[in-house]
């Protein structure tokens, strides 16, 4: 039975999974409480983690019907993310750990995000190749292993999931937007505006030309006219980031020969491009954001650290 945490940016989550029976997997957003700021404010989110992370917990552990005593390994994120977020979560995982004389098994987040394919109801198993996008990443995989892989693409300046947040906070809906975008864009029309998909070498990404294209058209239509057409901005503007990222995922499964696909992290929500990809595999939509559901999976297939030499374990950015 293993217990995770997973506290890289703005979620404070605990999950619970024994084998493959995804006991309990609670997430505290703490998306409200950085709304006003239009983004996560690192030090407010570390405050946040340290008042949340041990109810959190607690909770997770009463809805799996388990006690700290009956879990076999802790296991935690360790990077990438935000540094103080993340040392709550470790110094939280090792001080469990470390009470009952348990093994820690530290995760990278990535992996974690991968490994949200490995478990119920439809578990996806390598070899498959992986599109990856989030908040902060946007890259294409090769999966051989579970919860391991080789980078094929990444972005060149900003992550998909990036861009959706940014597009919206120029149309005036909010952080974090990539829901907000994928909502009105169903009543409007994806044609209205012709919006720039980069085609950059190899198998990398980049959306920080259509961002720029976004501000020039907002900018030229004038503020009445564009709040005016705000459905037809926000379906154009998706349309140009699903088409980036199908694309490039069929090249990439062109040139690797794999025949499998598999979509995850927070875009991966996105139902443009779950429509986009009928054949793909995505992730459950409840573990398409952060979760400490899918960090217990990754560590599953990650190596523990025996008890104590976690003690000087450290996070990385
Ligand atoms: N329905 C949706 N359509 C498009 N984007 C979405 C949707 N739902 C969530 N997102 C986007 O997903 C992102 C958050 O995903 P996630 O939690 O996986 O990222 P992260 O943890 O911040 O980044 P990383 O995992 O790289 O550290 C946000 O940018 C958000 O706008
Ligand atoms: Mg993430």
């Amino acid at each position: 039975m293993i217990l995770a945490l997973e506290t890289s940016c703005d979620e404070t989550a605990a999950a619970v999974l024994d084998g493959d029976d995804l006991r309990a997997s609670v997430v505290a957003s703490q998306a409200e409480l950085h709304a006003r700021y239009g983004g996560v404010v690192p030090e407010v989110a570390s405050r946040r983690h340290l008042e949340l992370v041990v109810p959190v917990a607690r909770e997770a552990l009463t809805r799996a019907g388990a006690r700290l005593q009956d879990v076999e390994r802790v296991a935690v994120t360790q990077g990438p993310g935000l540094i103080g977020a993340l040392l709550v979560g470790l110094s939280a995982a090792k001080a469990l750990a470390w009470a009952r004389r348990r093994p820690l098994v530290p995760v990278d987040h990535l992996r974690g995000h991968v490994a949200s394919l490995h478990l119920p109801p439809d578990p996806v198993w390598p070899p498959f190749l992986c599109l990856l996008a989030t908040g902060g990443h946007t890259l294409l995989l090769e999966v051989r292993e579970p919860a391991s892989f080789s980078v094929l693409g990444t972005t060149l300046d900003d992550a998909a999931g990036e861009a959706f947040d940014k597009g919206a906070r120029l149309l005036g809906l909010g952080y974090p937007g990539g829901a907000a975008i994928d909502g009105l864009a169903r009543e409007g029309d994806a044609e209205a505006f012709a919006f720039p998909v980069a085609r950059v070498g190899g198998l990398d990404f980049s959306f920080s030309g259509l961002k720029t294209a976004l501000l020039y058209t907002v900018r030229d239509l004038g503020a009445e006219e564009a709040e005016a057409r705000k459905a037809d901005l926000a379906a154009s503007y998706q349309r140009a980031i699903v088409r980036a990222l199908v694309e490039r995922a069929r090249a990439a499964a062109e040139r690797t020969g794999l025949e499998r696909l598999a979509v995850v992290g927070g875009v991966a929500a996105n139902s443009e491009l779950r429509a986009s990809l009928p054949d793909a595999a995505f992730a459950p939509l409840a573990l398409c954001t952060d979760n400490a559901a899918m960090i217990a999976s990754a560590a599953r297939f990650t190596d523990p650290v025996p008890y104590p030499d976690y003690l000087s374990l450290d996070a990385y950015a």
